[in-house]
């Protein structure tokens, strides 16, 4: 395994409550992903990025961090991640852990010690407690509002306010204070000696806010938001990117980085800052050809420009399913669009989500896979509101139902919920569709035409053809409803429309995302092909 090996990395994304429950508590644990390590292997993955598995009121699904260096007895012990890691190496499996830098859970002993020590004190310095507005200070400090709904600020019962730009339980750490710096510092070298090859930073950009914490009301149109992307974030990035290199097996970091604009966005990436970043601009473009080549441009140019490699993400935790979104009216991923449930054709939407799973595992850089998208899982629309978990449901005034939807426990074997998941009879924590006995890992390792099969087709291609882990990529000629280039010696095409379109002449077919007669692409259909 080669020391560059981030820069073409197929990385699988485990949501660790909903990938396999080892104990039949309902919710996925430590030793059940353990015992899922071969099919990660056989599914040909070169890393995985696990959410968040430390101790955690579970607030918000583990985001809410109690003990950055314990493992929550949800998910099993220390001693359970410590064997898991080295199992995974054993399996030629590199391991990337979720770090939440941002803010901790309510429950974190120095919160507690801030509420407990008061205004004024050190304690609370560590945090973004202020005094409120109004004549009696009853009114938040400034008008941000949380991502989930609702205000930023709580107070507190001596009368203050406390920052959270995500769930009350979740206060923001003051980055301006080097306690807090030393801290992260420690959890990072923690995780590092007991091996982890990479952290995903949550949130990366939010770490330092501007000190006067002004209103948004009063700050000009595409002003940067005072609570990202400020300059004083990269120091700490350059900080965390020293203790990562002084490490023998040179961890990588990749950030969780909400921007609009791509060139902000690349200078997270730096050479001595992050290795690479999610891009979110490919993971919000619609099922449509000409967006589709601007954002692949865009994303290469801009990436260049920092000689980072690009990386390519169809979902995640956070967002529908991608057989959903594709299979729906609008394509593209807005947060405005994924409060609600819409109908979908799913059908159609797997079509696209199997041919855009050729598109993202032949593009140039890493690519990334949640859980249940190399199965073809749909976005559950329909969980009964009163089984709803995420915070986004309450703090929106039930008007935005959440990430819950792609939270689904993993379908593995059987007939019948819990698929495999965990024990039978065990209930896991959101409940599955009968209709996924046709989506289990079992059921679809038998199908040679199964998204499973093609996933570990598209992957083997991957690691046995140099080319596709290099960098060169050039556009093919085509008509407008198709996109085509060629990675060295192979090429890529997809159709997105009527009528079907031939191949390159001489072109040697090696993967289809649907059956092709003859040499002809039918719609959302894409082919890999070795060139003459
Ligand atoms: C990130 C996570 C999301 C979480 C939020 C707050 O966006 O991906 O799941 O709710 O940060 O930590």
């Amino acid at each position: 395994m080669t020391e560059d090996w981030w820069r073409h990395a197929a990385i699988y994304q485990i949501y660790p409550r909903s990938f396999a429950d080892g104990d039949g508590d309902g919710v996925g644990d430590i030793t059940g992903i353990r015992a899922r390590l071969p099919y990660l292997r056989e599914l040909g993955i070169d890393a995985v990025w696990l959410s968040p598995w430390y101790t955690s009121p579970q607030a918000d699904a583990g985001y809410d961090v109690a003990d950055y260096r314990d493992i929550d007895p949800l998910f099993g012990t220390l001693a359970d991640a410590e064997a898991f890691i080295h199992e995974a190496h054993d399996h030629a499996i590199r391991v990337i852990v979720d770090i939440v830098p941002n803010h901790c859970s309510d429950r974190h002993p120095w919160f507690q010690a801030a509420l407990a020590a008061g205004p004024g004190s050190p304690e609370r310095e560590l945090f973004w407690f202020r005094p409120g507005r109004g004549e009696h200070g009853e009114l938040p400090p400034n008008d941000w509002q949380s991502n989930f709904g609702g205000p930023a600020w709580t107070r507190v019962p001596d009368g203050q306010w406390y920052l959270h730009m995500f769930a009350p339980e979740q206060p923001d750490w003051n980055w301006d204070n080097p306690r807090v710096r030393e801290d992260f510092e420690r959890t990072l070298r923690f995780w590092l000696d007991r091996g982890v090859d990479g952290f995903r930073i949550d949130v990366a950009d939010n770490l330092v806010k501007d000190p006067n914490l002004p209103d948004v009301a009063t700050l000009p149109d595409g002003a940067v938001m005072p609570w990202g992307d400020q300059e004083g974030v990269h120091e700490i990035y350059r900080e965390w990117r020293k203790i990562a290199d002084s490490y023998p097996q040179r961890a990588i970091f990749v950030g969780e980085v909400w921007l609009p604009d791509p060139v902000r966005f690349t200078r997270f990436l730096r050479p001595d800052e992050l290795h690479t970043g999610f891009n979110f601009a490919f993971l919000s473009a619609p099922w449509e050809p000409a967006e589709l080549r601007r954002t692949i441009d865009a994303t290469l140019s801009t990436h260049a420009l920092v000689h980072a490699p690009a990386t390519w993400v169809l979902s995640n935790h956070d967002v529908p399913r991608v057989v959903t979104r594709y299979g729906r009216a609008q394509t593209a991923h807005t947060w405005e669009s994924s409060k609600t449930a819409h109908v979908a054709d799913l059908a159609l939407g797997t079509r696209r989500a199997r041919a855009a799973a050729l598109l993202t595992t032949s593009l140039p850089g890493s690519v990334y896979v949640y859980q249940g998208e190399e199965l073809g899982l749909p976005e559950v629309q329909d969980i009964p509101e009163e089984l709803l978990a995420d915070p986004r449901w309450i703090r929106s005034g039930h008007t935005d139902r959440g990430r819950d939807g792609c939270r689904v426990p993993l379908p593995w074997s059987g007939d019948a919920p819990p698929f495999g998941f965990g024990p039978a009879g065990s209930t896991p924590w959101l409940p599955q569709p009968p209709g996924w006995a046709a989506l289990t890992a079992e059921a679809e390792a038998d199908d040679p035409g199964s998204t499973l099969s093609l996933y570990r087709s598209a992957l083997r291609i991957r690691h046995a053809e140099p080319d596709l882990l290099g960098e060169d990529m050039e556009w093919l000629p085509s008509s407008g409803n198709v996109l085509a280039y060629r990675r060295g010696r192979i090429g890529c095409m997809i159709n997105f429309a009527d009528p079907p379109v031939p191949l390159p002449v001489g072109a040697q077919v090696l993967l289809t995302s649907e059956p092709v007669d003859g040499d002809l692409l039918p719609t959302d259909v894409a082919a890999w092909f070795r060139l003459p």
